[in-house]
This record gives C-alpha cells, structure tokens and sequence, in this order.
C-alpha cells in the first residue's frame, strides 16, 4: 500500500514501505535530512523530535525515533530544515535561541527548536512542561527556556501554516488516503491501516498473529532496542471511530486510541488529581503519541493509566470480530504479562462510571517528569456519617500487575475515618503486596510508601498538613 504525507511543505507518496522502518531513519538515510538527531533511540532524550500534524489541524511534538513511517500517512511531518522558512529565515524560536545563547555542542538543538516551534504554534506558554522531553547536557535550560518566552508572542510564520492547505487536496488527489481496505482473500499485507473499529476488527479476526501498533511508545522499543521482526502489523492511528471520548450521563467512553495528552484535558473537570498525575507520564512527546489502549494492553505491572482506572471502578470494552465482551479492568490482567484477550481480541475502549471525585493518584519515581513509577497509588474512597462507605484502592509497581489492595480495602469499609482505622489498614497492605526489588526500589521501600499513600490520603482529606516535599509542576 502507499503512505502519503507532505514533508516540510512537499508531498510525498512511498510504496512498498517496511511498516516498522522509523520515521528517523528515514529522514536521516533516505532523504538526507540529518538535522534531526538520534540520541538514545528510545523515546527518552527528544534529539530526534520532529512537528507533525494531523487532517484536524492540530500539531505535535513526537519522537521521530520511535514513530514508523507509516503514522505519517496523510500527516504533515515538519524537521527543523522545515521550520526555517523558504528562503532561509529563521523561526522566531530559532532566532531567540541565537539571542539568548540557547545552543553550545548544539546536538539537543534541532530537537528542542522542534518541541518549541510547536508549543510557539500552539500558543502554550508552559514551557517546563512543553520541553520536559528535550535533554541538554552542555547549555543547561535556562537559556533555552528564555529564549522560549522571548519568542512566545512573536508571530507564527506563513510557512507555518501552510501545511493545513494540505489536507484536503492531497488526500482527495492521491497517496493512500483514498484506499478502500480489503482484508478478504489474498494473501495479507505485511502492512494494514484500517479506518475504522469495523475494518480493525475484520483484520485482526482474519490475522491474529499480527502485531497491533497505536501510539508505538512501547513496540517503537521492541524494534529500536529489541531488534525483533514484527511481522504483519495493524497500525490503529487512523480508525477515527477508537479516537473518540463520549461523555454519557452515567459514564464517559474513552476510545483506546485516545492519547494520554487528549485524555488529560477531558477528565480534568471529573477528576483533577488522575490528571495531575497524567501531566508526569513521559513527556510532551510520549503523552502526544501514546494512547490509553496500548497503555491498558500492555499489561505492564507500572503503567501509569491502569491503577486510577480501576480506583474509580472502570469497565473495559473488548471486541473480536462482530463479538464484543465487557470486564471491570481489574479482571484484564491475570498475572506478569498475561491479560485475558483472546487471538485477534483488541481494546476497544474504556468507560469510567460518573461519580463525586474521591480519587487521589500519587505517583513516586526518581525524577518529576519523564520517569516510570516506582510506586503508583490511587485511592478513591467514600465516607458519609464519619464511616467507611467505599473504597477502591489499585496499586502499580506493587506486584505483576496492577492490583487492587482487597485486604486493605476490607479493613477500611464500616469502620470509622480515624487514625486508629488507618492504621490497622496499613498493616494489610503486606497480605495484599508483596512487592519486587529491583533499581527503581527495594521491595521493603515500595511497601511502606504504598502505605503511608493510604495515610497521605488520610491527612489530607482531613485537612491535616501532609507533610510532603513534593515537586509541583
Ligand atoms: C520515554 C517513555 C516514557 C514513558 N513514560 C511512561 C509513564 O510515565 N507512564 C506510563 O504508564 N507509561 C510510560 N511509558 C510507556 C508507554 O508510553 C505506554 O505503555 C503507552 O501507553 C503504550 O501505548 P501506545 O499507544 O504507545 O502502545 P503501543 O506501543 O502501540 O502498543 C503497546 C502494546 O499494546 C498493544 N495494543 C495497542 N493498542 C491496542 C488495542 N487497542 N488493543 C489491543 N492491543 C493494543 C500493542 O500490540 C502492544 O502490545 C513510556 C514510554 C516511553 C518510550
Ligand atoms: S533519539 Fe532520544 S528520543 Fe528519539
Ligand atoms: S547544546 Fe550540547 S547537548 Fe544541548
């Protein structure tokens, strides 16, 4: 099949693409266009950052190294030789990381101006946030974030904008936007872009063994860092109907190809601290590519999306073929690496159960932003007449899986909200975990900060000081 998109303002159609061949390589082997860095290959240090926008006209920060070729398809994809204009002129970025000395070796650079040009076009001004994912180890941020704000309120340029004229004549014109899909007869495509949960659900009934690809955040990994051969592979980035979010009256449905950096702003009205918790998961970059779904999926024990899903009582919508089956999410991870999904069984979605917000989410790693979990806590519990009603309390990093703390829970409902309950609850935690030692933390370390997560909730819903050094956004 052919990918279409337009690179740096010119279009590009490519046929017979390797479906795992990165985005980077591609820049940098075949076309040339080395501004664009690899660093670590891994979705860590953003060197390879690149502007992408999508047919609705909103663009993003990604990781070219850990983007494949075909997530462009029908895109618009901008590399720093991009970003300055036609004829040369520098971005109003560029020009403020001259002014304010903002690049010394110059390595991270074209990464950073990438992440900048992008927060610049967006308007957002957050620029910690925005550039959390772009290491320097020579110039030290504060430069580059100073040249971030010199530039903030500096016009975007034509050239800019001139990709969103793209869509609708290109796509309508040619490249692979236009094509039907086919998943009957034949021998299957190394290489499937279905449009739709239907056209999804034909091919992977009809080739389970195929690689399913969201966001890429975990499988860009399989193949940059494992070297494995993905074989067949499903690409879910353009089936518009799993990227929807449906508020409901009793539950809001979050299609599993929601990103983390889509899902924050749709529940931060219910639940303020899941999104909090969200806006430290990865980076700019990771959270603009990695969806809910592949986030569920994976089974890992330390994701950051399971644990404040199941403390707030979600349901998981799974679909083969024309058959669809629904399960609490706590019941989809059956032990370290094993989920209950059947062959050619994907995500469909996720809903979350309306209800007052009860849920805190804390989250314990080494560093505030881009960091995986060492402990994820998420407590979402109910009292009413000074007692225990409810309490829904799921913990990553704790065990194989995310898991529910049912000994802990069962020592808090009916009981009083005192200190002297709290404190038998503690004591549970080691019937519910028992934890792993590994270099993030000892296995004692991650018991009693589990525990004392059930305190910090306490205190705080009692309006006690917690006492916590914590760092804020
Ligand atoms: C630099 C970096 C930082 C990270 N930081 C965090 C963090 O802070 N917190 C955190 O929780 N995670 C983090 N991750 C891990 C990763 O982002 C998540 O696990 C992510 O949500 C995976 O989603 P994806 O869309 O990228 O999945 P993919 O990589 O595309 O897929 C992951 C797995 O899920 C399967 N899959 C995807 N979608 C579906 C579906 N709809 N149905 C069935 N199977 C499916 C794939 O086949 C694959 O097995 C980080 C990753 C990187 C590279
Ligand atoms: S090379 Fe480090 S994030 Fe891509
Ligand atoms: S300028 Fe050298 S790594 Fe940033």
């Amino acid at each position: 099949m052919n990918i279409s998109f337009l690179l740096n303002g010119e279009s590009v159609v490519l046929s017979d693409v390797a479906p795992t061949t990165t985005a980077l390589d591609w820049l940098r082997e075949t076309r040339g266009l080395t501004a664009t860095k690899e660093g670590c290959n891994e979705g860590d240090c953003g060197a390879c950052t690149v502007m992408v926008t999508d047919p609705d006209g909103s663009s993003r920060a990604l990781n070219a190294c850990i983007l494949f070729l075909p997530q462009l398809d029908g895109r618009a994809i901008r590399t720093v030789e991009g970003i300055t204009g036609p004829d040369g002129s520098l971005h109003p970025v560029q020009q403020a990381m001259v002014d304010h000395h903002g690049s010394q070796c110059g390595f991270c650079t074209p990464g950073f101006i990438a992440a900048m040009a992008v927060a610049h076009l967006n308007g957002d001004k957050d620029h910690d946030t925005a550039l959390a994912g772009n290491l320097c180890r020579c110039t030290g941020y504060a430069p580059i974030i100073r040249a971030a704000r010199a530039a903030e309120d500096r016009p975007v340029p034509d050239w800019m904008i001139a990709d969103h004229d793209f869509f609708l004549p290109e796509i309508s014109a040619g490249g692979s936007s236009n094509q039907g899909f086919d998943v009957g007869g034949g021998k299957p495509p190394a290489l499937m872009q279905p449009r739709s949960a239907d056209d999804l659900a034909a091919a992977y009934a009809a080739n389970p063994e195929a690689t399913l690809v969201a966001g890429a955040t975990d499988v860009g990994l399989w193949v940059t860092k494992q070297m494995r051969e993905l074989g067949q592979v499903i690409f879910l980035n353009r089936c518009a109907d799993l990227q929807r979010i449906e508020p409901g009256q009793d539950r809001l449905r979050i299609g599993a190809g929601v990103t983390i950096a889509r899902l924050i702003p749709a529940i931060e009205g219910l639940h303020p601290s899941f999104t909090d918790m969200l806006r430290r998961y990865g980076s700019a970059q990771v959270r603009a590519a990695a969806t809910i779904g592949g986030n569920i999926a994976n089974g890992s024990p330390i994701g950051d999306g399971p644990p404040a899903l199941i403390a707030l009582g979600a349901v998981l919508h799974l679909r083969q073929g024309d058959a669809r089956r629904e399960m609490p999410l706590e019941d989809f991870f059956l032990d370290y690496g094993k989920q209950d999904r059947r062959p050619g069984e994907f995500v469909e979605a996720i809903s979350i159960p309306r209800q007052p917000d009860r849920l805190r989410c804390y989250k314990l790693s080494k560093r505030f932003d881009q960091d995986i979990s060492a402990v994820c806590g998420c407590l979402s519990i109910t009292v009413s007449g000074g007692r225990v009603a409810q309490a829904r309390i799921a913990f990553g990093g704790m065990a194989g899986t995310p898991k529910r703390a049912a000994h802990v829970e069962g020592a808090l409902i009916g009981q009083p909200w005192s200190e002297a309950t709290i404190d038998r609850a503690m004591q549970a935690f080691a019937q519910d975990y028992t934890p792993l030692s590994d270099l993030r933390a000892s296995a004692d370390y991650r018991l009693e900060a589990a525990a004392n997560m059930l305190r910090r909730y306490f205190l705080e819903d009692t309006g006690q000081t917690a006492g916590i050094m914590e760092v804020k956004p």
